[in-house]
């Protein structure tokens, strides 16, 4: 029987998305992508999901969770495809993000700095042991073995 050109096969997307079958299995038990069943229980996947695919990978490159993407693309009405101002919005909120995530590793880079040669670990100096000294808020005393 002749299937829907509209269609594909697990084969056929990881072949036309460029990501492995396993991983399209993985965001299918995630919950990022649905597939339609077959007759025969075998997987479709409806041809637009390669879009929806594209903006998980490019999520994935940026460093955005899976679990912050499957949310961004349940915003979406029906689990649809993401259209091109769904994408620009995406895009804004994820550039947003990196921008953060890329000002917390120049802070981290730049703690590091400090400690490179230095080996204490101390709870009183060392700006990666207790960043902010967030133990010396909650009070004197051995913070860490008191519950
Ligand atoms: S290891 Fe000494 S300041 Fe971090």
């Amino acid at each position: 029987m002749a299937r829907p050109v509209q269609e594909l096969t697990v084969g056929e997307l990881a072949a036309r998305s460029g990501v492995a079958v396993s991983a399209l299995h993985f965001y299918e038990k995630k919950g990022l992508i649905r597939s339609l069943r077959t007759a025969g229980n075998q997987r479709r996947y409806p041809r637009d999901l390669l879009r929806r695919v594209a903006v998980i990978k490019v999520g994935q490159r940026a460093g955005v969770p899976l679990a912050e993407i499957r949310a961004a693309l349940e915003t979406l009405p029906d689990g649809r495809t993401p259209t091109v101002a769904d994408w620009a919005r995406l895009s804004r909120r994820w550039r947003a993000e990196l921008d953060e995530r890329i000002q917390r590793l120049v802070h981290l880079r730049d703690d590091l700095d400090g400690c490179i040669g230095c080996g204490c670990l101390s709870l009183k100096v060392c700006p990666l042991r207790n960043p902010d000294d967030r133990l010396g808020e909650d009070g004197a005393g051995p913070r860490l073995i008191e519950p």
